[in-house]
C-alpha cells in the first residue's frame, strides 16, 4: 500500500511537471526568435579612384532590427551619424558623441582597454535616453557604397544592443 502510494505520488508529481515544461518551451523559442535594435560604433574609408590615398571617418549606425544589419545594408540618412573628424575616431576612452539628422543624440563610453580584450566581450556603454551594452567587435564590413570614381566601406569596431 505504501509503495502504491509513493507511485501514485510520483506520478502526479510527473502528470503535474510536465505541463510546466510544455509551458515554459514555447516561451523560450520565441525568445530566441525576438530581432533587437542594433548600433555599431563604425570606422569607415573613402576611397577615390583618381587622386590621393583613402580618407578616413567614424560613424554611429543604427538599424532597427540586428538582422537587417547583416547583409551588406545601408542604413537610411537619418539613421547613419557621421562624425566630423579627419580620421578615424579613437572609440576608446572618454565619452564620444554623435547627434542623429534626427537630432537624437548617442553617447558613447568604451572603456580605454576594450581592444585588448577578447572579440565580442563587454566593452562599454552608451545612451540616448535609454542604455545600451556595447561589445568589441571584429571589423567585419557592414556596407559599401559606391559610385562611378568612389567607394565607401563602413566596419563595424563595436556593437551596442538595449540593456
Ligand atoms: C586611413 O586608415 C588606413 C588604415 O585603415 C591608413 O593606412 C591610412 O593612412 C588612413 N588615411 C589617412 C588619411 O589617415
Amino acid at each position: 500500500m505504501k509503495t502504491a502510494a509513493a507511485a501514485l505520488g510520483l506520478l502526479l508529481a510527473f502528470a503535474t511537471a510536465t505541463p510546466v515544461e510544455l509551458a515554459e518551451n514555447p516561451s523560450d523559442s520565441m525568445l530566441e526568435k525576438r530581432d533587437t535594435e542594433i548600433v555599431y560604433l563604425a570606422n569607415c574609408q573613402h576611397s577615390v579612384s583618381c587622386c590621393g590615398g583613402p580618407t578616413n571617418y567614424s560613424e554611429v549606425l543604427y538599424y532597427a532590427t540586428s538582422a537587417s544589419s547583416n547583409n551588406g545594408a545601408v542604413p537610411a540618412a537619418n539613421n547613419q551619424c557621421r562624425i566630423s573628424t579627419s580620421n578615424y575616431i579613437a572609440w576608446e576612452g572618454d565619452q564620444r558623441q554623435c547627434t542623429f539628422p534626427t537630432g537624437v543624440t548617442f553617447t558613447t563610453h568604451i572603456d580605454a582597454d576594450a581592444q585588448s580584450r577578447a572579440l565580442y566581450t563587454w566593452s562599454g556603454w552608451g545612451a540616448n535616453g535609454k542604455n545600451w551594452n556595447c561589445y568589441k567587435d571584429n571589423q567585419r564590413t557592414l556596407f559599401t557604397t559606391s559610385g562611378p570614381e568612389w567607394a565607401d566601406v563602413c566596419k563595424s569596431v563595436y556593437y551596442c544592443i538595449p540593456q
